[in-house]
């Protein structure tokens, strides 16, 4: 399996805390049967992880998983959230995609509104090639009140990344109920982690992918597992 979301990266967010819970991390991923892990710190007001830096970290991480045995494949990227300058940061470099290519990029959107110059930064990244990956679309207030937006902003050719915790019911019912009304309405495009730590905000997506099986098919699963193979590797989705 591939996690596309995940803060394993330890000491540069909310994230692990320590080299020893990054290791601890990546063996409890590997036993749930996950094999690469797009490590997205956070990239924010709060956390500046700018792409030298999380580069560096990533080359690191590994070094020390392969000293320890841990047969985990870390790839580089940001979880990037969304500002009126964000394209002056990507013409700087300072931003990672999650694929070499520099077509899909991890975006982490506010969670109460969506100011109006985000439908304006969508559509010129779209213009610019770049396919915007909204992260946790069922913890958006904004999303779930003004649905017609987060519509519109699918039909515009962004892509959506449901967490497997919130499948699993990890954020109470009400956000496991939009998580399912959003697989069941074929608006989310892949599933991911957001891993924080060992104790709490685990992997659960070997569970969240068992449970789409059940309800809603192999053939879901086989989808998502393929858009997540497709991000990495930066390779058109066919529609
Ligand atoms: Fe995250």
């Amino acid at each position: 399996m591939i996690d596309l979301h995940c803060h394993i990266l330890h000491s540069v967010d909310d994230g692990a805390k320590s080299l020893k819970e990054s290791i601890k991390m990546a063996k409890k991923a590997v036993k749930s049967g996950i094999t690469h892990i797009l490590c997205t710190p956070h990239h924010n007001h709060r956390f500046d992880n700018p792409k030298d830096k999380v580069i560096k970290l990533v080359k690191n991480l590994q070094q020390e998983l392969d000293k320890c045995k841990v047969p985990l494949r870390l790839l580089e990227g940001q979880e990037v959230k969304i500002h009126r300058f964000l394209m002056n940061e990507i013409e700087n470099n300072k931003i990672l995609f999650a694929d070499v290519t520099n077509k899909y990029l991890i975006l982490e959107f506010p969670t109460t509104e969506a100011p109006a110059y985000i439908e304006t930064l969508l559509i010129e990244m779209i213009e610019k090639k770049i396919i915007p990956v909204i992260v946790h679309p069922e913890r958006y207030i904004w999303a779930y009140h003004n649905h017609d937006l987060f519509l519109r902003f699918l039909n515009m050719g962004c892509l959506a990344q449901l967490t497997a915790p919130s499948l699993v019911g990890n954020y109470g019912s009400k956000i496991k109920k939009q998580a399912c009304k959003l697989i069941q309405n074929n608006l989310v495009h892949m599933v991911a982690s957001d891993a924080h730590g060992v104790k709490t905000r685990n992997f659960y997506l070997k569970e969240a992918f068992n449970i789409i099986e059940k309800k809603y098919g192999q053939e879901k699963v086989d989808y998502f597992k393929n858009v997540a193979r497709a991000v990495i590797n930066g390779d058109v989705l066919s529609s």
